[in-house]
């Protein structure tokens, strides 16, 4: 990746958009931007966009786009976002795709990575993933246990299963992925914008797809 690039990594929910972009960030030294985190924390504060968010996320349904679009633009326009970042859930729709599109203009750059999962791998994904309130850590059961079974192993917090990760849930989440989100994947494809990695390996296998990509455009 060069500087002032904008990394987008699409996929359905479980596919390792968060495991994957938690990686990378730490590998190459950019922010990583997850909109779901954003709004797990307006959550726990119960701000009044943590209000305004919750009945959609618990249904398993997206945020309408001002909402997300504004709170994505504050956000990226603080100082550790200066030389570029990893956006990690948007954009999800072609209407926030756009917006991004609009917003950036040369010397930057944008480019998007979709990890590509079968929907029966996600649904064992997402019931096994436990996550760490306190600092975003995420593990699952069996492919990725922590140390201690419940405790973060980064910051000692109980972990817990989110509250979208119900198997209704999960199946709204499926479906309003491929309505909504998949139109996303084309809009990038169509621009000449996008790469698709398979998600359905290891994640270390995953991780040296995505890095080996991303040294190929920085030498580029
Ligand atoms: P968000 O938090 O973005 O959820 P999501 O996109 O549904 O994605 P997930 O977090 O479920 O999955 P992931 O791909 O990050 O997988 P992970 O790495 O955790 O959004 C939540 C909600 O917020 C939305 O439903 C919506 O309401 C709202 N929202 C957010 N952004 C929005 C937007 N832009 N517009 C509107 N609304 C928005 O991995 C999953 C599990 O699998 C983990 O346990 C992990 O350890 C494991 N795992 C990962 N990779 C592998 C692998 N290669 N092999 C085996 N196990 C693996």
């Amino acid at each position: 990746m060069t500087e002032r690039s904008v990394l987008v990594l699409l996929g359905p929910p479980g596919a390792g958009k968060g495991t994957q972009a938690d990686r990378l960030s730490k590998s190459v030294g950019i922010a990583h931007v997850s909109t779901g985190d954003l709004f797990r924390g307006h959550l726990s504060a119960n701000s009044s966009l943590g209000r305004a968010a919750k009945g959609y996320m618990e249904s398993g349904q997206l945020v309408p786009d001002d909402l997300v679009i504004d709170m994505l633009f504050d956000r990226v326009s603080k100082p550790d976002c200066e030389k570029g970042y990893l956006l990690d859930g948007f954009p999800r729709t072609v209407a926030q795709a756009q917006a991004l599109e609009r917003r950036i203009a040369p010397p930057w750059r944008q480019r998007a990575i979709e990890i590509a999962v079968p929907d029966e791998v996600l649904v064992a994904r997402i019931s096994g993933r436990r996550t760490c309130p306190k600092c975003n850590a995420s593990f699952h059961t069996v492919s990725l246990p922590p140390a201690k079974p419940d405790v973060c192993d980064a910051c000692g917090g109980a972990l817990v299963q989110r509250a979208d990760d119900q198997a209704d849930v999960v199946r709204k989440r499926l479906s309003v992925y491929r309505e909504q989100t998949a139109p996303v994947s084309v809009f990038y494809s169509q621009r000449g914008l996008l790469t698709r990695v398979d998600g359905n390996l290891p994640p270390d296998r995953v991780f040296e797809a995505i890095l080996g990509w991303a040294q190929n455009k920085k030498a580029g």
